[in-house]
């Protein structure tokens, strides 16, 4: 690559997935206030300027505190509409092919908002993005863990007439102290029913959740999993069985996972042979959508042009669809790099 520019243009253009994102986690401070005023309601903030100030995070809880208060102010379809049209609309400016986002029901439930209107909402605008940019999409239904089993089991019942809707289900929010053995049960029901399993595990917990994930909730890609480099034999065991890592290396500086970018272990996962793929994890929050991730953890790690197609090239492979479609995607990169 001849220079700085031209690593940037490249990284944007190279078709890629993102594999692990949070819908609520892309409601951006312009936009909040502007559904605050919408819906009549008191503004968390006054100004985006002081929205943004706040996003100083100290860990994992400080940052989910912000995150809930935020998206209290999603009240209507149009609400949760507006707010997944904005993504899609950015994801397709920096060729994002396909997504397998996140949302958090549970959340908006708990203040009142029926589950039809934030499906109805989110789902008009997954049509629209494959419409309007050709991005696919497979939605996926998280469960907040600190909240009870009971409650996602609730959830997984509502959510089961939209089962050909939902491709799968997660599990994310407080990880320490809400092991994955708690959803042992609605992980099992959701198998049943079809769902594609997925949990956020080794982020700020131990090594340990990442295996009982695994074995308890029989998660398919664990979202984030850096934890994983404390035990040698279950990164041996992840290499062996192809477990793809949805990992977040800028949100893992913002909460402190790492003290800086040049910490960060990304490469020395590529260089184990892990199935690792960058994401954003809640880029309004962490100053970068996937680029950015790419971009600044290439700088912090002098990752080349190549690792940056090695990654593109781990989100196909580690996503839900099906090989037809992986197949069309892994030669739209060898199509780019033919004219890159
Ligand atoms: N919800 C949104 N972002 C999250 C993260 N990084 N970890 C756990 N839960 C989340
Ligand atoms: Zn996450």
């Amino acid at each position: 690559m001849q220079d700085r520019a031209g690593f940037t243009e490249f990284v944007r253009q190279l078709p890629k997935a993102e594999l692990h994102v949070h819908l609520e986690g892309t409601l951006e401070p312009e936009l909040m206030l502007a559904l605050a005023r919408r819906n009549g309601l008191p503004l968390p903030f006054p100004d985006v300027a002081a929205a943004r100030e706040a996003y100083d995070f100290t860990s994992l809880q400080s940052f989910l505190d912000l995150y809930y208060t935020g998206a209290a102010v999603l009240q209507t379809e149009q609400d949760f509409y507006d707010l997944t049209r904005a993504y899609f609309a950015r994801a397709a400016q920096e060729n994002i092919r396909h997504v397998e986002p996140f949302f958090d029901p549970q959340t908006h439930m708990n203040r009142g908002i029926p589950f039809g209107v934030i499906i109805a909402g989110i789902l008009h605008a997954l049509e629209d993005a494959e419409q309007d940019f050709g991005i696919t999409s497979s939605l996926i239904m998280c469960f907040v863990r600190d909240l009870s089993a009971d409650d996602a089991s609730r959830t997984l019942q509502t959510a089961h007439r939209y089962r050909t809707r939902i491709a799968g289900v997660g599990l994310d929010s407080a990880e320490v102290g809400n092991p994955p053995e708690k959803f042992t049960r609605v992980f099992a029901q959701a198998a049943d029913l079809g769902f594609h399993r997925v949990a956020h595990a080794g982020e700020e917990g131990p090594a340990s959740y990442i295996a009982d994930a695994l074995d308890l909730l029989g998660a398919e890609r664990i979202d984030h999993g850096v934890r994983c480099l404390d035990d040698p034999s279950l990164v041996a065991r992840l290499i062996r069985e192809r477990v793809p890592l949805t990992v977040c290396p800028l949100s893992n500086v913002k909460l402190r996972v790492f003290a800086e970018m040049a910490e960060h272990p990304l490469r020395r996962m590529m260089d184990a042979g892990l199935l690792v793929t960058v994401n954003s994890d809640d880029p309004a929050y962490f100053g970068g959508y996937l680029s950015d991730n790419y971009i600044q953890v290439a700088d912090a790690l002098d990752l080349s042009p190549l690792d940056m197609v090695l990654l593109a090239r781990n989100s196909f492979e580690a996503s839900f669809l099906d090989e037809r479609r992986k197949d069309m995607l892994r030669a739209d990169i060898d199509t780019f790099l033919a004219g890159a």
